[in-house]
């Protein structure tokens, strides 16, 4: 029986991997949410490695506080970069396969047309920073790992878009949404099936791949969608992001090719749209 490892286990990826667990009784998941395992304590993920041997550690665990790591950087450099390397050296003593969570917010969104797994780097904040010096820990340390770099992922659980839109709805009536971000909304249940269907496959197709549901919209198309499928009168009006300042900058295109993960395994991506609805389908259960 295969034991799986997944830290950042309350994080919203985490809970999505969890609702897939039943449809793989052949294999022992342990949850490690952030109090049983802070990936930034090098002592504590020895401990917790010693008291198990994984075949896989899936890390789900990061820092995500996108606007407050450029006030905080120490803390999302300590999360997102040291505490990569920390497990990146506990996986290769332990010869642990690795499945690490990266972002576009590696690229600076110049780009024309979406990023390949070869795209040149160039982040514009430090979150972004923070989680391309992760990957080159990773990189470095090991040769079994998979990093899946990621966009605008949302669920049913935690603090997300699609949360957000709704929660605000309820006491708003309109809502300015940036219209000059350019992206693919991932259904967070979507990349969860595909991280299992990786350790199922288990065909040692190391590396860097690219996941992000298909086609591409702004967050202000994201909103209008969310709000066509959930019905309700809240009205979304398209603003540009010097409208909406934040502390932390956002590339302007952050739309990732995702056909190396799709050949790789055989995978048949769904369209945003498509996972939206099935996500607010499970927010409503
Ligand atoms: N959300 C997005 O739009 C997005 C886009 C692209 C890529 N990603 C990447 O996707 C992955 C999953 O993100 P998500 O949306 O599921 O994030 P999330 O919901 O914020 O979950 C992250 C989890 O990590 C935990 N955590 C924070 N510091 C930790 C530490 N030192 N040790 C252990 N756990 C720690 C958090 O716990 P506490 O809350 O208790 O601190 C939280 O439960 C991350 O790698 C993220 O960078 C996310």
């Amino acid at each position: 029986m295969k034991t799986i490892l997944v830290t950042g286990g309350n994080g919203q990826l985490a809970l999505c991997i969890k609702k897939l667990t039943a449809v793989y009784p052949e294999i022992s998941f342990i949850f490690a949410g952030h109090k049983e395992l802070d990936i930034s304590d090098p002592e504590k993920v020895k401990r917790v490695f010693a008291k198990k041997n994984f075949d896989w550690c899936i890390n789900c665990a990061a820092y995500t506080k996108v606007d407050l790591a450029e006030s905080e950087p120490e803390k999302a450099f300590l999360i997102n970069k040291e505490g990569s390397k920390n497990l990146a050296n506990i996986c290769k003593e332990n010869n642990t396969k690795l499945i690490h969570i990266s972002t576009d917010f590696v690229f600076d969104g110049a780009g024309k047309t979406p990023y390949l797994e070869s795209s040149i780097t160039n982040p514009i904040n430090i979150y972004g920073l923070s989680k391309l010096q992760g990957e080159l820990e990773i990189e470095k340390a090991l040769k079994e790992y998979y990093i899946i770099r990621t966009s605008w992922l949302y669920s049913e659980y935690g603090k997300n878009f699609l949360r957000t839109m709704l929660r605000l709805s309820k006491n708003n009536k309109e809502l300015k949404v940036v219209n000059d971000q350019n992206g693919s909304p991932t259904y967070a249940g979507d990349l969860a099936e595909v991280i299992l269907k990786i350790i199922e496959d288990d065909s040692e197709n190391y590396g860097l791949y690219n996941y992000s549901n298909k086609g591409q919209t702004t967050w202000y198309g994201f909103a209008k969608e969310i709000f066509q499928l959930t019905g309700g009168n809240t009205q979304v009006k398209p603003i540009d992001s010097e409208e909406y300042r934040t502390a932390a900058k956002r590339p302007q295109y952050s739309v990732l090719n995702c056909d190396k993960i799709e050949e790789a395994y055989k995978l048949e991506i769904p369209n945003w749209k498509t996972s939206l609805k099935k996500a607010i389908t499970k927010l409503y259960e």
